[in-house]
């Protein structure tokens, strides 16, 4: 299937401080780097290793951004139990999560930058969450994180993939066969080659947890198994 499916999406500012109401350019920048990222028009795409040219793709998914809801509260940190996707908790309720991408934006706390549903679970707290410091390119900021990756790792977990590494040792798979196996995360910004499991790690992969500037790709396989979830009878399949 080689047509291109808009997804759009709907945005929570959660906020206490009044830094953490992030404007309405910070949540566009956010959304710029998601078509970027999702049509492999990233403007860091020729950073990527001669080796692995060939995999790197463009998963034709855009986002439009359909509405911005903002709730002042009172609580400071939200962790990562879902308690912001409910108004009930001072929070608010996902709008049509069968239709649209739901996006909280608000302190996670604890140093976690973001974290997301896969597909097939509850449809009430289905969407991912992010830290409004590590939310788009302009506005409340904090580097490394401060390039939208953060949102392009998280719809790929809600878009069912995994970690590069899958979570554990070599002969752990992310069921995705153009993707190196590897046996852990990398961090910061690393050297290629960088050599793990006895090959050239995909440390540009954005599945990995390197940072915001040294992440650029997901691979043809990664664009089969997101575009999978929107297959007949996938649980995608309400967005089309
Ligand atoms: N730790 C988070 C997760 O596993 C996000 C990592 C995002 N990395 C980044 N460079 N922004 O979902
Ligand atoms: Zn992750
Ligand atoms: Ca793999």
């Amino acid at each position: 299937d080689l047509d291109t499916i808009t997804i759009p999406i709907v945005v929570h500012v959660i906020y206490s401080k009044t830094e953490e109401n992030i404007c309405n350019q910070q949540i566009l920048s956010q959304v710029e780097v998601l078509n970027q990222d999702f049509s492999k028009t990233n403007k860091d795409i020729d950073q990527i290793p001669q080796e692995f040219k060939n995999s790197a793709s463009d998963i034709n998914i855009r986002f439009s951004l359909d509405s911005i809801i903002r709730v002042s509260s009172t609580r400071t940190e939200w962790g990562t139990g879902d308690s912001m996707k409910f108004s009930s908790n001072g929070g608010s309720d996902g709008i049509d999560p069968t239709k649209h991408l739901n996006i909280w934006v608000c302190n996670i706390g604890n140093g976690i930058l973001g974290y997301a549903q896969f597909p097939g679970d509850a449809i009430a707290t289905d969407g991912i969450v992010i830290s409004p410091q590590f939310f788009g390119t302009e506005g409340f900021i904090s580097p490394p994180f401060d390039k939208g990756r953060t949102a392009t790792h998280e719809v790929g977990h809600w878009l069912n993939l995994r970690h590069i590494w899958g979570d554990g040792n070599c002969a752990v798979d992310d069921f995705v066969e153009d993707t190196p196996s590897s046996d852990g995360p990398n961090f910061g910004c690393p050297d290629y080659p960088t050599i793990r499991c006895e090959s050239n790690n995909m440390t540009m992969n954005y599945m990995d947890y390197v940072d915001d500037n040294c992440m650029y790709m997901f691979t043809n396989g990664q664009k089969n198994r997101m575009r999978a979830t929107f297959a007949n009878g996938g649980p995608r399949e309400s967005f089309l």
